[in-house]
C-alpha cells in the first residue's frame, strides 16, 4: 500500500519506510504521525518509567497500585512503538538502587514481575515481541529469574519489536562487569589490553548487539538519568515529561517523536546528520 505522502518523500525517507514495512507489515507511521520523515523515527527508545508511586499517592492508593497501572501501560507503549516502526524499546523496570525501598514494595514489585511474565507470555508471542533482559542476575529472587528466563525463551523466535526489560539494572554495575570480564580475558591471554576499544567494550555490556538508544524518555518530571544505560546514552536525545508513567499516552508519545524528528543531531560535528 502506498501512502499519498510518499509521493513527496526523498530517497532516504522512502528507504526507511520500506525497512519499517518489511519488518512490521502493519506499521503505518505516516497515518499515525502525519508528515513525519520515516528516516527520523528513532530505532531504539529507552524509557525511564517513573512516577508510579506518585500516581497512586495522588489517588489515595497504595504505591503498588501505581506499579500495577504502570505495568498495564507497557502494552500501550509497545503497540505505539511497533505501529511506527521502532525496533527496540528498553524499559527501566527495577534499578540496583530500588532494593533500598521498603521490603513490601520490593516484594510486590518482584511478584509483579513474575505475574507480568506469566500473564503476558502468549500476548507478547502473538504480537511477535522478542524479549531480552538487561541487568545482573545475582541478587534476583529465583522465581523472578525463572519467569524472565521462560519469557525470553518463549519469545526467542519473534521477529518484531525487541523489548528489553532492565531488571536489577544499574549502569555502573554493568560497566564494572564489562571491565571485569575484559580484565579476566587479558589476564588469561585471550586478548591483549591494547586491543580494547569502544566497540569491544560495548560488546561486553548486556546490550551487546543492540544499537544505542536514539531517544531517552523519562516520565514523572525529574531531569536525571538515575544510573540508566550510562554508556549507551552518550548521544541519545533526552525528553522529560511531567506526566506520571501510568498516564503517559500514545498521543503524548507521538508528540515527542515529532519533536525528536525535528532535532538536529550533530554527534560532535557541525552539520546535522542528513
Ligand atoms: C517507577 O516509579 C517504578 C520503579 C522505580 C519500580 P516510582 O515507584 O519510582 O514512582 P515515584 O517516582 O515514587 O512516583
Ligand atoms: C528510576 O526511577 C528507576 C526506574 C524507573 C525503575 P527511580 O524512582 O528509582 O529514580 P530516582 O530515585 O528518582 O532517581
Ligand atoms: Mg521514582
Amino acid at each position: 500500500m502506498t501512502h499519498p505522502a510518499t509521493d513527496s518523500m526523498g530517497p532516504a525517507a522512502e528507504a526507511a519506510l520500506g525497512r519499517i514495512k518489511d519488518r512490521y507489515p502493519k506499521a503505518d507511521p505516516l497515518a499515525l504521525i502525519p508528515g513525519i520523515d520515516p528516516s527520523k523515527i528513532p530505532v531504539h527508545i529507552a524509557m525511564i518509567m517513573d512516577g508510579n508511586g506518585r500516581w497512586a499517592q495522588e489517588r489515595g492508593l497504595p504505591r503498588i497500585k501505581g506499579h500495577h497501572s504502570g505495568a498495564k501501560n507497557v502494552q500501550v507503549m509497545l503497540e505505539a512503538c511497533a505501529a511506527i516502526g521502532v525496533e527496540v524499546l528498553t524499559l527501566y523496570s527495577f534499578s540496583t538502587e530500588n532494593w533500598s525501598r521498603p521490603e513490601d514494595e520490593v516484594q510486590g514489585l518482584m511478584e509483579m514481575c513474575v505475574a507480568y511474565c506469566e500473564h503476558q507470555r502468549e500476548a507478547l508471542k502473538s504480537n511477535n515481541v522478542k524479549v531480552r533482559v538487561l541487568g545482573r542476575r545475582e541478587g534476583m529472587p529465583k522465581q523472578a529469574l525463572s519467569a524472565l528466563d521462560s519469557l525470553v525463551e518463549a519469545t526467542s523466535q519473534c521477529t518484531g519489536i525487541t523489548m528489553c526489560l532492565a531488571v536489577n539494572y544499574g549502569g555502573r554495575d554493568e560497566i564494572v562487569d564489562a571491565a571485569r570480564s575484559l580484565a579476566a580475558k587479558a589476564v588469561s591471554g585471550e586478548i591483549d589490553p591494547d586491543q580494547i576499544d569502544a566497540a569491544m567494550f560495548a560488546d561486553s555490556l548486556t546490550t551487546k548487539g543492540l544499537p544505542d538508544p536514539d531517544l531517552l524518555i523519562r516520565t514523572g518530571g525529574d531531569f536525571r538519568v538515575s544510573n540508566y544505560l550510562l554508556w549507551q546514552i552518550s548521544y541519545a536525545e533526552i525528553m522529560v515529561t511531567d506526566v506520571q508513567w501510568p498516564d503517559f499516552s500514545q498521543e503524548e508519545f507521538y508528540g515527542m517523536i515529532r519533536r525528536f524528528a525535528a532535532r538536529s543531531r550533530r554527534f560532535g560535528n557541525i552539520n546535522s546528520e542528513s
